[in-house]
């Protein structure tokens, strides 16, 4: 997608081989900085400092630290050192566990001489995968996004409400929640997005810039505004992306989002969640029971961050001094609050029979 009409990617391999450049989200929406990455260690660090963010992208920028590790030393033990650090960086997100494994699995059929150029290539393979994935996405998503357009007899931009950022940032290219956004903006379909501000750490400015930059119409709003939204006929439908959907359909997603599929199913606003094959864990079944729910440091929600009168990036503490916060990173929303998903095989509904039909497979 474009900055300034420029085409981006939020992750991109370096003019030398030892490098991967990605957009620096912590400065977003602020500065553009573009960071090198130049090791697995480096790649680790941008993940748990979320430099880089949303569930796609980690999963590419892992899948780079091992091309990296592997240039350096193509060792099994460098495989498995590179692999170990990477994992542990966020637990919610399966993407990361997934590119990892996907990155395993090829090296080890390969002698050590040959992992270097096939882990590159194939980290470039699984970031291209990301992006076509979305597109797909943003296709079939457009195709809702229209019916909705034809559902108000066309008189007025469709009105979608999104949680956090599920944009190109999050994701390579396109964005999951997002790409139908773009892909309706592409066919003339008149859209306007409610951007879900997404407390503690305000994601939804990360939404705003992305919106702003493809010239999309959009509003921040608070995230307790939702319900009252929707109560008021001002949101036709929801679209949000997801961390780690389940063989049953649960989705995992940044919290508050479970809050924001109540208000829709009360109100009756459909509710979808873009889920690329690489958000799905087979292995588990009921969200709630099983997602690993990232904790992360109160300082978070006791304090927040912007850009001061003199340009410099500040925090300042909103929180009484002494009252402890309680910072989950994410929640699930049972699979029965959401309308469809959208992968990028095609819609199908958030249950077990739903996605056995489209990926044939059940666990
Ligand atoms: O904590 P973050 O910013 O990595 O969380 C991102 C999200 O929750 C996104 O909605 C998610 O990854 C969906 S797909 C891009």
């Amino acid at each position: 997608m474009k900055i300034g009409g420029k085409q981006y990617r939020a992750i991109w391999p370096g003019d030398d081989l030892d490098c991967v450049e990605v957009i620096d989200q912590t400065r977003l929406p602020h500065e553009l900085r573009i960071v090198r990455l130049g090791s697995a260690e480096e790649c680790a660090a941008a993940i748990r400092d979320m430099v880089v963010r949303g569930a796609p992208l980690i999963g590419a920028a892992a899948a780079y630290g091992i091309a990296l590790a592997v240039r350096a030393d193509p060792s099994d033990a460098s495989i498995a050192r590179a692999s170990a650090l990477l994992l542990e960086t966020r637990p919610t997100a399966i993407n990361l566990r997934w590119a990892l494994e996907r990155m395993k699995e090829t090296l080890r059929g390969l002698t050590p001489a040959k992992r270097a150029d096939e882990a590159r290539e194939l980290a470039g393979r699984i970031a291209d995968e990301e992006a076509a994935a979305c597109r797909a996405m943003g296709n079939l998503g457009a195709g809702i996004v229209r019916e909705a357009w034809e559902r108000c007899g066309k008189t007025r931009p469709v009105r979608i409400l999104t949680h956090c950022n599920a944009g190109w940032l999050a994701t390579v290219d396109w964005g999951t929640a997002l790409a139908p956004v773009y892909v309706a903006q592409e066919q003339g379909i008149p859209v306007h997005v409610w951007v879900d501000e997404t407390r503690p750490r305000n994601q939804g400015m990360l939404t705003a810039w992305e919106l702003g930059q493809q010239g999309v119409p959009h509003a921040i709003v608070v995230d307790n505004a939702g319900g009252h939204l929707m109560q008021k006929g001002l949101v036709d439908l929801c679209i949000v992306g997801t961390d780690r959907t389940t063989s049953r359909g649960d989705v995992c997603n940044k919290i508050g989002t479970y809050l924001k599929a109540l208000a829709a199913h009360d109100n009756d606003v459909p509710f979808y969640v873009a889920c690329p094959t690489s958000s799905i864990d087979w292995t588990l079944d009921d969200g709630l029971a099983s997602i690993p729910i990232e904790q992360r440091d109160e300082a978070e929600v006791t304090h927040i961050g912007g850009i001061g009168p003199g340009g410099d990036l500040v925090r300042v503490r909103i929180a009484p001094v002494g009252s402890p916060a309680h910072n989950c990173g994410f929640d699930v929303t049972p699979g029965r609050l959401v309308t469809a998903l959208i992968t990028e095989r095609g819609v199908c509904p958030a249950s077990k029979d739903g996605l056995r039909h489209l990926f044939g497979r059940a666990s």
